[in-house]
């Protein structure tokens, strides 16, 4: 196994899409083919990961690394239920937590990729700021979570978007100059005219010729795969593919479909019990879609 973590952060825009559930659900089925996983919940307003996980009061977290109590990452890690597993738990109950400095953050990406696992899911709130798409922005692989439904493929969509440009922009911190026109590319004015991230990087190459590469690079880098959850109309599935489509054409990037979780009451008992559904003996159907929905994962990410 790699000794650098694989590091993927789950995300989708809308709340209450499964995002949660999806992250424990995947990095049980990690930890059930023996790999060493480590959880982070980076929902600093409404944390809940630890409760999925079956920890009720976590003793240390986020909390304490952000306010400067613990100096390292690692000091806040706790072991959760499932053996070879860590959990750094969020926050939920200090308000200027919910929006650390710009600093703090780098800091926690740094000490992230230190950590010792052989993946680390990094649970994201809802919505598309900054907070959230900044840890989405920092790393390659990402897992994109809707119901497949019309509205939250329009929020995962923006997600995928702001998190892109958040992405583009992290590039070149001290270019003025090339944030300015990649904000104004992908401003809600929209002045520039760009419908597509190619067409706004095939502009950059004729202004920003020196920088155009590393920002293809970075399209070319990203690992986005997408997983439906709480699918209840077998037209939904489709959409799946059609969603994949239209991120590739507009956005450059490509989000590969790795398959979908349907609505289903075990999920929701297993919530309630602090358990991953993945430990219930009787959804089977569940639980096989979040087993064929990790070796999708791990075959695309260990290729
Ligand atoms: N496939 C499913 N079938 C039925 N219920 C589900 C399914 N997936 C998740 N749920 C339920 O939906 C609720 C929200 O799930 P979860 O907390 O995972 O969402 P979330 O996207 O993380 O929410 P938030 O935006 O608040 O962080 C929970 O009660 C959970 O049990
Ligand atoms: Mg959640």
């Amino acid at each position: 196994m790699s000794k650098e973590p694989i590091i993927i952060s789950i995300g989708g825009g809308k709340g209450g899409i499964g995002k949660s559930t999806v992250t424990t659900n995947i990095g049980t089925a990690l930890v059930q083919k023996d790999y060493r996983v480590g959880f982070i919940d980076a929902d600093l307003g409404g944390a809940n990961l630890h409760h999925c996980l079956g920890i009720k009061r976590p003793q240390t977290g986020l909390r304490d690394f952000i306010t400067g109590t613990a100096k390292n990452l690692a000091d806040v890690a706790l072991a959760t239920p499932l053996p070879g597993s860590w959990l750094i738990s969020g926050a939920s109950d200090i308000v200027e937590l919910a929006n650390p400095r710009f600093a703090q953050k780098k800091k926690m990406i740094a000490h992230l990729r230190t950590l010792d696992a052989d993946y680390i899911l990094i649970d994201l709130g809802a919505g598309t700021g900054s907070n959230v798409t900044d840890f989405f922005a920092a790393f390659p692989c990402g897992i994109i979570v809707s119901d497949g439904s019309a509205a939250s493929i329009e929020n995962a969509y923006g997600f995928l978007k702001n998190g892109i440009i958040r992405g583009l922009l992290r590039l070149f911190p001290g270019n003025k100059e090339l944030q300015q026109f990649i904000r104004r590319c992908s401003g809600s004015g929209n002045d520039l005219h760009y419908t597509t991230i190619g067409e706004m990087v095939a502009a950059a190459v004729q202004r920003f010729p020196d920088y155009a590469r590393t920002m293809k690079e970075y399209l070319h880098a990203k690992r986005l795969f997408l997983v439906l959850n709480m699918v209840r109309r077998e037209s939904d599935i489709r959409h799946g593919e059609r969603f994949a489509g239209i991120v590739k054409k507009y956005l450059s990037i490509s989000l590969i479909y790795i398959g979908y979780v349907s609505w289903s009451e075990d999920v929701n008992a297993s919530f309630r019990a602090m358990q991953p559904v993945m430990l219930h003996s009787n959804a089977a159907e569940v639980r096989n879609a979040f087993s064929s929905i990790t070796a999708n994962l791990v075959a695309l990410t260990r290729e």
